[in-house]
């Protein structure tokens, strides 16, 4: 691979410095372009666009390979906590055995939510949906100072802080939607055990089953970074213009809220009720709506930008799936239909030509609904997991001498014209 990319535009040739990452990926460097030859380059939807240098998550879509600061996710999912995962994001190391308890303490020490958002959740309507809620409050959610057990863990307070209450957020955001009391943090919980606690403790979800736990704990390992997606790169560009975590991280919740992005967990449970209700299960009868290009129909959680082979990270939240459901004996028929969907789709030279694989959110919704949560709450399960990975990002990217993110267009509007008054039009 040469150093130098040459590009030649009309009588002008440049040549652009080539990068190249640690795993080999290949950038050309572009940034004298359009000083040198008034061009920009034209790549809607940045499928060809390097935004930045990141240490952070490493994907290969064509392997279906997804690691953590080099650690891959099958070797993270189920070893390590979501606690471990989140200080390896933010920190670049797995702690050692002293610093995860230290950040274990200081995460159970921060866990209640200020009185004025606690006073905010009380004061929306009650059927607003959770990831609106969710961003309005966050943005809401900023820290003033480092408490000593912040600085103790190792973190910045408002990461820390933010990390500890995004799940306090999301259960009374849920219980104010039911019309039920709040139930505190649980600091003899685990992190995803003390958020089962506060969704669901007096009602018939209520669960102390560590096992249940444990594989929520894992489904906010998966989710937890995913490099330059939609909501990450949100996050990154509204935190360049030197934007608050807080408020970077609300356009992060907003962005990830989109069917086409995050909301695709809920989309997809949504997608098999229809099937099951409507078309009684019949997986051909869905396959055939979602290669009519007439149909709205979609495969949802099924595709990706990146991954064009399996999604890693959908072959572990599958076995999840029939986990959960058989330790809570269910018998699910939006399981069976998903895993009939999948099982059409890979036979069938649509999906094969375009090389769509089930993705993240194709299995995640199941195990959720199993566990009680409702579809709309889905989402804001999938923003609790990727809260580390976001702030990383942040992090990252004001680090650096980061410069405000701002992209070019090419114009196709009208030339210059006069005004004309309006008795004259
Ligand atoms: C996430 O980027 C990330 O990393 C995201 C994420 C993360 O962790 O942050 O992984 C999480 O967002 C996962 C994706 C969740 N979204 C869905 O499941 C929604 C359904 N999927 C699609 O809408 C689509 O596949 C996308 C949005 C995921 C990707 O869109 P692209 O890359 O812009 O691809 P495209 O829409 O241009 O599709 C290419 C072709 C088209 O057909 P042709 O025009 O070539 O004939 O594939 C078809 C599309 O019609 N296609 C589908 C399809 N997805 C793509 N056809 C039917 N069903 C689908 N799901």
């Amino acid at each position: 691979m040469g150093t130098t990319a040459t590009i030649q535009i009309g009588d002008k040739t440049i040549d652009c410095p080539v990068i190249v990452g640690t795993e080999n990926e290949v950038g050309i460097d572009i940034q004298v372009l359009r000083d040198k030859t008034g061009a920009v380059t034209f790549d809607p939807g940045y499928g060809n666009t390097g935004a930045c240098e990141s240490a952070v998550t490493f994907l290969d879509g064509e392997q279906g390979i997804l690691r953590y600061r080099g650690y891959p996710i099958e070797q993270l999912a189920g070893p390590a906590s979501f606690l471990e995962v989140s200080w390896l994001l933010l920190k670049g190391e797995l702690p050692n055995a002293a610093e995860l308890a230290a950040f274990d303490a200081a995460e159970k020490a921060h866990r209640e939510l200020p009185d004025y958002a606690v006073a905010v959740i009380k004061a929306l309507p009650k059927n607003v949906h959770p990831m609106a809620a969710l961003a309005s409050v966050l943005v809401a959610l900023t820290t003033s100072e480092d408490s000593p057990k912040a600085v103790e863990a190792g973190l910045a307070k408002n990461e820390l802080t933010l990390l500890a209450q995004l799940p306090t957020l999301a259960a009374y955001i849920y219980r104010h939607s039911q019309g039920l009391d709040f139930v505190g943090p649980d600091a003899g919980l685990s992190y995803a055990a003390n958020y089962l606690n506060m969704m669901f403790k007096g009602t018939k979800l209520a669960t102390t089953d560590e096992a249940i736990a444990k594989a929520l704990d894992l489904l906010f390992i998966l989710h937890a970074d995913h490099e330059q997606n939609c909501s990450t790169s949100t996050v990154r560009l509204v935190g360049s213009a030197q934007a608050g975590l807080s408020a970077s991280l609300a356009a992060g919740v907003t962005a990830l809220w989109g069917p086409l992005h995050g909301g695709a967990n809920q989309a997809v449970i949504e997608m098999l009720d229809e099937v099951v209700a409507h078309q009684n299960g019949d997986v051909g009868w869905a396959v055939a709506q979602a290669k009519d290009k007439n149909s709205n129909f979609r495969l949802m959680g099924f595709g990706h930008r990146v991954y064009k082979n399996f999604d890693p990270r959908a072959k572990l939240i599958k076995v999840q799936a029939d986990l959960v459901l058989g330790k809570l004996g269910k018998d699910d028929k939006q399981l069976a239909l998903a895993k009939g969907l999948e099982q059409a789709a890979l036979q069938d030279e649509y999906f094969i030509q375009r090389k769509l694989y089930p993705n993240v959110d194709f299995y995640s919704g199941i195990i959720y609904r199993a566990l009680g949560f409702p579809p709309e709450m889905f989402t804001v399960l999938f923003a609790i997991g990727r809260l580390p990975g976001w702030m990383s990002h942040w992090n990252e990217h004001n680090a650096g001498k980061a410069r405000i993110g701002r992209p070019r267009q090419i114009y196709t509007g009208k030339n210059a014209r006069d005004f004309v008054a309006v008795d004259k039009r």
